[in-house]
């Protein structure tokens, strides 16, 4: 049992004459426990071997009271023997494989203090290997990526920019910013980038920030003749802040694929702006820009905005900046999604987003395979009120993802990334087709990205309850509310899919033609469950043929056992070190 009373404790374990191959390497083999009991099965333990070969360390941390109410019973998580020293005792040096290597190193360590978070990190890696991932929003980035975030540069404070710190002893954070920052020009072929948002969020707000401050602040201090907001009577304090406020922002509406940042009511964005919203075409689905055009003069906007979370199309946007340019507005561009698109040149000339914004904003973690993180471009007009975002409009910056999104930017300059990228619209326009050909209900009838809309409401299905049959069956995708959804953005009637995950792994045609047919398979052998009356039913239960089940999950199994998510980790052997001996 897990019990009140918790220790977490170290036991270095000698077992005599046990265990050969691993002492001769690892001389003691470390073990980790995490509850009294366990304490004291180590004690009883020790009993039986000769006191020599046993070393019970010293007690690392009280775990805090309550704990033992959220752990499940019987935790006692076990680092078994030293990892390091076991794979580098086996493996033949030209074998080592140093992302393995440095991932047990990782692990190890972190299971040294929480042998808990090592445990889900690894099971993490598991579920993700069960399932083919389909959510349009997420990416598998590489080793080097992620290992570069793992280090002391998350010790260090650099509010400002390079070479204009409020702090001391950035000389290396400000040569990481300044490669990161240069490389993220060079791959756009933006003027200016700010890589510091965190997210693409914070990358929205930094640009609606930079761009109000730019082209209202700026002018109205020069009237007022100060550059000081402080030297500012009260009266004119009050005349910026109420200019500076409520202006309009024209965006594609939330149902019609456009993102939470961009003016949905319940969001800040919906609160600082005066909002309108541009949607998709009745009829076809897709954006009508003669219409957004004559929105556009109605609204005069003081941004237009561009960009989707879940539009499946390309967008012209040379055609969207004359619009913005015919009502004198900041062009804007959210690309969170397609950067990965943009980056590869698959999007270009009309389609190429920092070609024609004055402000282009993204995250670096979907299509682009980067870390979490954000990522503003501009014009060099934005450049010095973007250089101010942070103290002003942001938290400090966190140089070690910095550090990894320096590295994506590399890896998406190389000609295996264009390479890849063709390859996720490829897949994705495959999938598309193939989808329609095993009866599903594509939005648009088909795909120009990284993603796609299914609407499952003719299955007699919510969104919520296909993305769950799917998730039960193996296949992890997102649901997704479509243009007028009669069922909200909770329950919602579609299903967005995505291919840069399963590119990533090196999917092709035929596994995305799996993949539908799968898909299919699943969607039709689910039906919705009873609801509260006689007469209704369920908008989020549902039932999934057992069979239909069984099969889906052995086709997606086969898919997955050739194309496993991170490859050069060894699974069995992690789990050996940090799960199997974690009963839970
Ligand atoms: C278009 C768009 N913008 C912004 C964001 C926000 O990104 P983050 O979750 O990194 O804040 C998203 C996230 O899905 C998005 O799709």
């Amino acid at each position: 049992m897990y019990l009140s009373d918790h220790a977490v404790i170290r036991v270095r374990l000698v077992p005599a004459g046990q265990q050969k191959a691993r002492m001769t390497v690892s001389l003691a083999a470390t073990r980790w426990c995490s509850s009294r009991r366990a304490y004291l099965g180590y004690k009883r333990l020790a009993k039986k071997i000769k006191p020599p070969d046993i070393e019970i360390s010293r007690i690392l941390k009280a775990q805090p009271r309550g704990l033992e109410k959220k752990a499940r019973p019987g935790v006692t998580c076990i680092m078994n023997t030293n990892p390091v020293a076991t794979y580098l005792a086996s493996t033949p040096p030209d074998k080592i494989d140093t992302g393995f290597l440095a991932y047990l190193c990782n692990l190890t360590q972190v299971a040294k203090t929480s042998p808990e978070i090592a445990f889900s990190i690894v099971r993490e890696l598991e579920n993700q290997r069960k399932r083919i991932k389909l959510i349009a929003s997420e990416n598998y980035c590489s080793m080097a990526v992620q290992l570069a975030m793992g280090n002391l540069l998350t010790d260090k404070y650099a509010e400002g920019v390079p070479g204009h710190r409020f702090y001391a002893g950035n000389e290396n954070v400000d040569a990481i910013e300044t490669l990161a920052a240069k490389e993220a020009c060079e791959l756009f072929g933006a003027e200016y980038a700010n890589v510091q948002p965190h997210c693409g969020a914070d990358a929205n707000l930094l640009a609606y920030w930079a761009i109000l401050s730019t082209r209202i602040e700026k002018p109205a201090l020069e009237k007022y003749g100060t550059s000081n907001l402080y030297s500012l009577t009260d009266a004119q304090w009050a005349e910026l802040k109420a200019d500076m406020g409520n202006r309009r922002l024209l965006g594609l509406d939330y149902y019609s694929g456009g993102h939470l940042t961009h003016g949905y009511r319940y969001n800040l964005s919906g609160r600082m702006f005066d909002i309108y919203g541009y949607s998709v075409s009745k009829e076809t689905g897709v954006l009508d820009y003669d219409e957004i055009e004559k929105q556009a003069m109605e609204v005069k906007p003081f941004i237009l905005l561009a960009g989707y979370s879940a539009y499946p199309r390309s967008i012209n946007f040379k055609r969207m900046r004359e619009i913005a340019d015919k009502v004198g507005a900041v062009f804007m561009v959210d690309m969170a999604h397609f950067a990965g698109l943009v980056a590869g040149k698959v999007f270009t000339g009309d389609f190429d987003p920092v070609k024609w914004a004055h402000v282009a904003t993204t995250t670096t973690h979907k299509t682009l395979r980067g870390p979490r993180a954000g990522l503003v471009l501009s014009t060099s007009e934005f450049a010095e009120a973007l250089d101010r975002g942070c103290p002003l409009a942001m938290g400090g910056p966190l140089p070690h993802v910095i550090a990894a999104k320096a590295i994506a930017f590399k890896e998406a300059a190389s000609p295996d990334f264009r390479a890849y990228a063709q390859g996720v619209v490829e897949n994705s326009k495959a999938l598309a087709a193939a989808c329609i050909k095993n009866g599903l209900d594509v939005l648009t009838g088909g795909t120009d990205n990284h993603l796609m809309l299914i609407n499952v409401n003719g299955l007699g299905l919510t969104g919520r309850q296909a993305e769950s049959a799917l998730h039960e069956c193996r296949i992890t995708l997102n649901r997704n509310s479509l243009p007028a959804d009669p069922n909200g953005p909770w329950y919602t009637s579609g299903l967005r899919l995505g291919t840069a995950a399963a590119t990533t792994l090196g999917m092709g045609r035929a596994e995305m033609e799996e993949i539908a047919s799968i898909m299919a398979l699943v969607l039709k052998g689910t039906v919705a469950a009873p609801g509260k009356t006689p007469s209704s039913k369920s908008k989020a239960k549902y039932l999934v043929d057992p069979g239909v089940k069984a099969q889906a999950i052995e086709r997606v199994g086969k898919v997955q056992e050739r194309f496993p998510v991170y490859p050069e980790l060894d699974l069995p052997v992690l789990k050996e070190a940090f799960v199997d001996t974690c009963n839970r």
